[in-house]
């Protein structure tokens, strides 16, 4: 199957960048205006200017696109998609003026998550996690990072993991995994911290080499959560069965975290809503990406991280929307970009390669997705007809999409 899309407005984010784009990079958006775009099979196979080409190739249908955008998918590289039920009674209670950590205090938060997930029989949460992934396909994500760590039990975390690791065969977004017991200390061991690290250690690790359940270990580290020490014990076990750290870093308060990650080499430090100015030197002069989650920020009424100082800076920062029921009940990408753009002070075309290139080196899916490039895959959003690329963010609330294409295959049309 061929398919033609012509008299393309403008191919947005053509190209194959060799490494994550870092500060002024970001702003540099490579775009084609009056483009076509010939998608063979699952990949893109090739493109150009309607000005340029005397014979336009051959193809089994023709899309007419005048007016509207191609841009690649978005690439989600944090989410927690996988978790048993919603927490709007903990958004009342943060409009009544508890705090984030308070509630998790209180046996509330991702230990609620756990307590509902145990619950729940494996077949059920996979069935209701696949159908929360066919929305996130029609909004747009073409390729996801999922996270365990609502289990925080052997049973429970393996549980998630293997719910992930069916949705990678039976879902058309290309997922990564992410294992994170060391999410919260579960309160059977909160007089025996040791004896929980031992267990993700000990008796988790193993299954998890041997079953194939994840491809990054990630660690909340964060005051009342798991120090910066822990987090390096734990990633280095990970390291030695081949799971790449991804840490949640410096959200809450400065912790520690971002070190870290640089220490273990990360894959990528996320959230970074509380950076001193050495963190953000010592971030930028390494490979590590920084992952924004803007939603999470403004949902739980924190400071937005500084965009602008670690791009001035110099660092690689990616975007993702910590799709969770906890501090970011959406997983709307294009939100996110919204939000980056108001509040983070990111521009347009800064947002957009966050979103979608940059997700992808931090999934370590760079071949494969986040530009327009032959042999990638045909992971596409054709806009409506739109007077400029930074409308999309401009107009936050509603979606520009008209076509969602996923391998090639249309999988939401407005
Ligand atoms: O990324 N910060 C830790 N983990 C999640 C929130 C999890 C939850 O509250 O359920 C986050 O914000
Ligand atoms: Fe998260």
């Amino acid at each position: 199957m061929r398919l033609l899309f012509r008299r393309i407005k403008s191919l947005v984010g053509v190209g194959h960048p060799p490494a994550a784009l870092r500060g002024t990079q970001l702003a540099e958006l490579n775009q084609l205006s009056n483009a076509w775009l010939l998608v063979e099979g699952e990949r893109i196979h090739s493109f150009g200017s309607e000005d340029e080409t005397v014979l336009l190739p051959e193809a089994d249908q023709v899309i007419d696109c005048t007016g509207r955008f191609i841009l690649p998918s978005f690439c989600d590289s944090h989410t927690h998609l996988v978790f048993a039920a919603s927490r709007e009674e903990e958004f009342v209670d943060k409009i009544r003026g508890k705090t984030y950590a308070e509630i998790a205090a209180k046996g509330g938060g991702i230990l609620s998550s756990a307590r509902k997930l145990a619950a729940l029989p494996e077949e059920q949460l996979f069935r209701e996690s696949m159908a929360k992934l066919e929305k996130v396909a029609a909004a747009g994500t073409g390729a996801i990072e999922i996270k365990s760590g609502y289990g925080l039990s052997v049973a429970a975390e393996l549980k998630m993991l293997r719910v992930i690791k069916q949705l990678k065969y039976s879902s058309r977004i290309p997922i990564k995994a992410s294992f994170l017991g060391a999410h919260a200390i579960p309160p059977e061991f909160k007089e025996n911290r040791e004896g929980y690290i031992r267990l993700l250690i000990d008796d988790i690790l193993p299954v998890i080499e041997q079953e194939g359940l994840a491809d990054f270990i990630d660690v909340f580290c964060e005051e009342g959560f798991f120090t910066p020490d822990e987090t390096i014990r734990i990633c280095e076990a990970g390291k030695t069965i081949g799971l790449r750290p991804k840490i949640h870093a410096n959200q809450l308060t400065v912790s520690g975290g971002v070190e870290a990650g640089i220490k273990l080499d990360a894959i990528s430090v996320d959230h970074l809503e509380s950076m001193a100015p050495e963190t953000i030197a010592a971030l930028a002069a390494s490979n590590v990406i920084g992952t924004l989650l803007p939603t999470a920020a403004y949902f739980l009424r924190m400071p937005p991280p500084p965009a602008r100082l670690l791009l001035e800076a110099g660092a690689a920062l990616a975007l993702a929307s910590d799709f969770n029921p906890g501090s970011s009940p959406s997983f709307n990408m294009e939100g996110v970009v919204s939000m980056a753009c108001i509040q983070l002070r990111m521009l347009p075309e800064e947002a957009l390669q966050a979103a979608t290139i940059n997700g992808a080196f931090a999934m370590q899916l760079e071949k494969e997705t986040g530009t327009i490039h032959p042999g990638k895959w045909a992971n596409l959003l054709l806009t409506k007809p739109l007077s400029s690329l930074a409308y999309i963010p401009y107009s936050f609330g509603a979606s520009c999409l008209h076509q969602v294409y996923l391998k090639g295959s249309l999988v939401k049309s407005a």
